[in-house]
């Protein structure tokens, strides 16, 4: 007996016939797997029309228990395929719903990712970096926190000297043992005296680094800031080194038809000490608002080694000579590129910072 006939008997079944039909009507109704599943409960559960009269086939006749076991049997097998058949239609149309609507367009353009950029004070502490470099410096870097002997003592630094004042320095009111009292470094100097204690000469060296003062924040001061510490010491080093050396820093810094100056002034740590100013970039020297109508500007602070701090460091001074210079890195910022405020590097907005 073929499968329609099989169905085809069962349609016409008194007692069979009514659950076909009324499967049939919901199984083609039914929109989704959630009906599907209603459906199953109704037609096949324990409760349904069909378990029971299955369930009472012993009550009935030889006869009509062959009749219905057979029938009925056959109907709950079709139930069930028809079920997973259905069930197999509704998730393809889903699928193709949800697939049409979460459709990728592969050529929209992608959303831009915005990369972040160098600090414009990292950028130029690194072309100072690469200047020396290229005249054989080494870059070396020393600690924040430091000692007053570092800081102060062995530069030469007089205990009654102002900027040891509380009020010009932080400290940090921890004792540094026999070494003085701990403070945030308030020049870059120091690391002269720490490359010094742990190489023997000769020396070629820049440190780059922060440095902190306790100065209110205006358009020219931060309390923090950053130095570039400057030291060569060989044999027969002279001020006509020193003054070529920052000859080629300033034109390689602001471009080649710049000068520099020396200008007599007094640090502790060198002898004879300078102020250098190169000529203004903005005007080319013939005196602008920049310049303050100079026609220079200051850029750092410069020198000749003095033999005390040799002395502290047991260089011998007959033997080697030495410059030194330290350069204010947001000062050479704000001269390059005309930043208006020294705050501006550090309120971190990124408008400004993105400009560089
Ligand atoms: N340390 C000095 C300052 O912060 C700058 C300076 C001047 C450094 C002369 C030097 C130097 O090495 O020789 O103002």
């Amino acid at each position: 007996m073929s499968v329609d006939e099989l169905l085809d008997e069962v349609a016409a079944d008194p007692e069979l016939s009514g659950i076909y039909d009324e499967a049939r009507a919901a199984l083609e109704k039914a929109g989704d797997s959630a009906a599907l599943e209603d459906i199953r409960v109704a037609f096949l559960g324990r409760k349904s029309k069909l378990s029971s009269l299955l369930q009472g086939i012993k009550e009935l006749s030889p006869q009509e228990r062959r009749r219905v076991g057979r029938l009925g049997n056959y109907l709950k097998g079709w139930l069930e395929s028809s079920l997973e058949e259905r069930g197999r239609t509704l998730r393809q149309r889903e699928m193709e719903k949800t697939l049409a609507k979460e459709q990728v367009d592969v050529f929209l353009p992608g959303r831009l990712i915005s990369y972040g950029t160098r600090h414009l004070l990292s950028r130029i502490i690194e072309e100072i970096e690469d200047i020396f470099i290229g005249m054989g410096y080494r870059v070396v870097e020393g600690p924040e926190v430091e000692l007053d002997y570092y800081n102060f003592e062995a530069l030469n630094t007089p205990d009654w000297h102002p900027s040891k004042s509380p009020s010009d320095t932080f400290y940090l009111g921890i004792p540094g043992n026999d070494q003085g009292d701990v403070l945030l470094r308030t020049h870059t100097s120091p690391v002269q005296i720490r490359v010094m204690e742990t190489t023997p000469p000769p020396l070629y060296v820049i440190a780059p680094g922060k440095a902190f003062r306790r100065d209110v924040p205006d358009a020219t001061h931060s309390p923090m800031f950053h130095q570039v510490e400057g030291l060569a010491v060989d044999e027969g080093i002279s001020l006509g080194d020193l003054k070529g050396t920052l000859e080629h820093f300033a034109k390689r810094m602001f471009g080649a038809e710049r000068r520099v100056r020396f200008r007599p002034h007094f640090f502790p740590f060198t002898e004879p000490s300078a102020e250098v100013d190169v000529s203004c970039n903005i005007c080319d020297g013939k005196g602008c608002r920049v310049c303050k109508g100079t026609g220079w500007l200051e850029i750092l602070g410069a020198g000749m080694v003095d033999p005390n701090v040799f002395a502290y460091v047991e260089y011998d001074p007959e033997e080697i000579s030495g410059f030194a210079f330290g350069m204010g890195v947001e000062r050479i910022a704000l001269l390059k590129y005309g930043v208006p405020d020294i705050r501006c590097f550090f309120d971190n907005d990124l408008r400004l910072l993105r400009q560089y």
